[in-house]
């Protein structure tokens, strides 16, 4: 996804070393590796044991040149520290659910696979810190917690409505399928034009089993501190609430000298890209380079 204007941006080349904290099945990070050839070195990061199988399969070709981390990006500091990473020209975010992830039935994070587990969990083996599956958030939060997260994180008009209807489900037996939470909530909440009405409450509930919005909080200060002089840390975003943290953050450090912005308005995907790849018609990158202006 906006993989152009990311090698426009990032502008990585011949011998640079960068990161990418998010690598999914690796498909940028392919992209950078081709600009940095032959020896500039990538430290491959994501929390989905899953992807980064898939991603050590995708860049067999740049063996020798890649680093696969284990982890949350919030823990970057830790991570650079522990693998001698030199300071990277190029640090990509590229935030959320991958494409492998979203259609893999065990996984849970699809309202099609009805018969999945609520699982939801980026990082289910529990490598940086166990976290509760969604079907725990359903079956136990309060109820207002539980309209807070979908309200907020959803961004969902019916959010009182569709946590009622969970409620009245769970109290006759626990949710434990995608199928018993779009069954909760499409029993009071009908499709409005092409998106399905489970869409919202899947994001949000997906938001809060990974704590997406605090670790990405974590994440930027770390990263902007862990750049070379110069270097340039992008992030592509696909909710209104983490854009708005990463535009937030980059001019609080150019006000305070510390950054530069490349991206007065953000960029997104071409009309193409939009029409080959519906799901990426959400997606905004931000740029912004270490240090102030010369
Ligand atoms: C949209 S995909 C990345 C796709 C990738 N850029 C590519 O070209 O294939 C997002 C990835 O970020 C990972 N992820 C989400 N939150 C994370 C976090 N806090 N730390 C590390 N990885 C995370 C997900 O597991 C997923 O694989």
């Amino acid at each position: 996804m906006l993989r152009q204007e990311v090698l426009t941006l990032l502008h990585p080349s011949s011998g640079q070393h960068t990161v990418d904290a998010t690598v999914g099945a690796g498909g940028h990070a392919a992209a950078v590796l081709e600009k940095t050839a032959p020896d500039g070195r990538l430290l491959a990061i994501d929390l989905d044991r899953a992807s980064l199988d898939v991603a050590r399969q995708n860049l067999k070709p740049f063996a020798g040149r890649v680093t696969f981390i284990h982890d949350g990006f919030d823990n970057l500091k830790q991570i650079l520290n522990d693998a001698r990473f030199p300071p990277p020209v190029a640090i990509l975010a590229d935030l959320g659910l991958s494409g492998l992830s979203l259609e893999d039935p065990s996984r849970g994070f699809s309202f099609q696979l009805t018969n999945s587990p609520l699982d939801m969990r980026f990082d289910p083996s529990g490598a940086s810190g166990q976290r509760p599956p969604a079907a725990d958030l359903v079956n136990s939060l309060r109820p207002d917690e539980l309209e807070r997260i979908i309200r907020q994180y959803g961004e969902e008009r019916h959010a009182r409505a569709i946590t009622r209807s969970i409620i009245e489900t769970r109290r006759r037996r626990p949710l434990q399928t995608v199928g018993d939470l779009v069954t909760a909530v499409t029993r009071v909440s009908r499709r409005r034009g092409r998106i399905h009405p489970a869409t919202r409450t899947f994001q949000a509930l997906r938001m809060a089993v990974n704590d997406e919005l605090d670790r990405l909080e974590r994440f930027l200060p770390q990263a902007i501190e862990a750049l070379a002089a110069d270097g340039r840390l992008a992030v592509i975003s696909f909710h209104s609430l983490e854009d708005r943290i990463v535009k937030r953050f980059f001019r609080q450090q150019a006000a305070a000298g510390r950054v530069r912005i490349l991206t007065k308005h953000p960029a997104t995907p071409s009309y193409a890209e939009v029409t080959t790849n519906p799901r990426s018609r959400s997606a905004k990158l931000r740029v912004a380079v270490r240090g102030p202006h010369p």
